[in-house]
């Protein structure tokens, strides 16, 4: 590929998937189809908990975030598993159909899976639009948006003493003196050298 960076072009959103049992933030969400209860399409990581669940419970809800949203949700619900972190005791949450929403976010989708596709990575889920709703007014965030802000956004600060380094593809932060040079990013998959020191100055 003789410049992979034209794929940032590709202009995505900005959301929080949910399923019953967990949730992560998602960029790769489609609409598929118009009409009363249209298709929406999201691309999850196979790795990723949330497959498992939306495997399981066949439905799934996306909160779109606005630039106005409390970005503590991306940290939050991108950078750690629910295998390993209750996201929903720092989030503040509404129940619609079961599902948990955001309830800062603009609006929400809830979908009923109703195909998945395997590909090498991912898993693409498509979801008929079952309920939705306009919650709070606001600028929907876009991908390129949290890129251009993710310092901010991720409110990424050194902790005394600690020298962080972050990820200027997706914002992960990875605590330690020294970035091993085989590491790789675990949100992105980037390799060490698009990560960028940051020290207490
Ligand atoms: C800006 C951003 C965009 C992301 N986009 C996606 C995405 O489209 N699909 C996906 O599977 N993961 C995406 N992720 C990564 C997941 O949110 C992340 O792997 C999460 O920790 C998975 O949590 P879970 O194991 O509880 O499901 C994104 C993360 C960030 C920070």
């Amino acid at each position: 590929m003789k410049d992979p960076r034209i794929l940032d072009s590709l202009t995505h959103g900005m959301y929080v998937l949910t399923a019953n049992g967990g949730g992560c933030v998602v960029d790769a969400v489609s609409q598929i189809s118009i009409g009363d209860h249209p298709l929406v399409s999201v691309a999850v990581m196979k790795k990723n908990y949330t497959n498992e669940l939306i495997k399981k419970n066949g439905t799934f809800a996306l909160s779109i975030l606005g630039t106005n949203t409390d970005s503590s949700v991306i940290p939050t619900f991108g950078f750690k598993s629910m295998r390993e972190t209750n996201k929903f005791e720092k989030a503040d949450v509404t129940q619609i159909l079961g599902l948990n929403v955001i309830k800062g976010a603009l609006g929400y989708l809830i979908c009923e899976k109703v195909d998945e596709i395997d590909n090498d990575t991912h898993t693409l889920f498509i979801g008929r639009v079952v309920e939705c709703d306009v919650t709070n007014a606001g600028e929907p965030m876009s991908y390129g948006y949290y890129r251009e802000h993710k310092e901010e956004l991720t409110k990424v600060k050194t902790e005394s003493g600690k020298t962080a380094w972050v990820c200027t593809v997706c914002g992960y932060v990875y605590y330690g003196d020294e970035l091993p040079a085989d590491y790789v990013c675990p949100i992105c998959g980037v390799g060490a050298d698009l990560f960028e020191k940051k020290s207490d100055d």
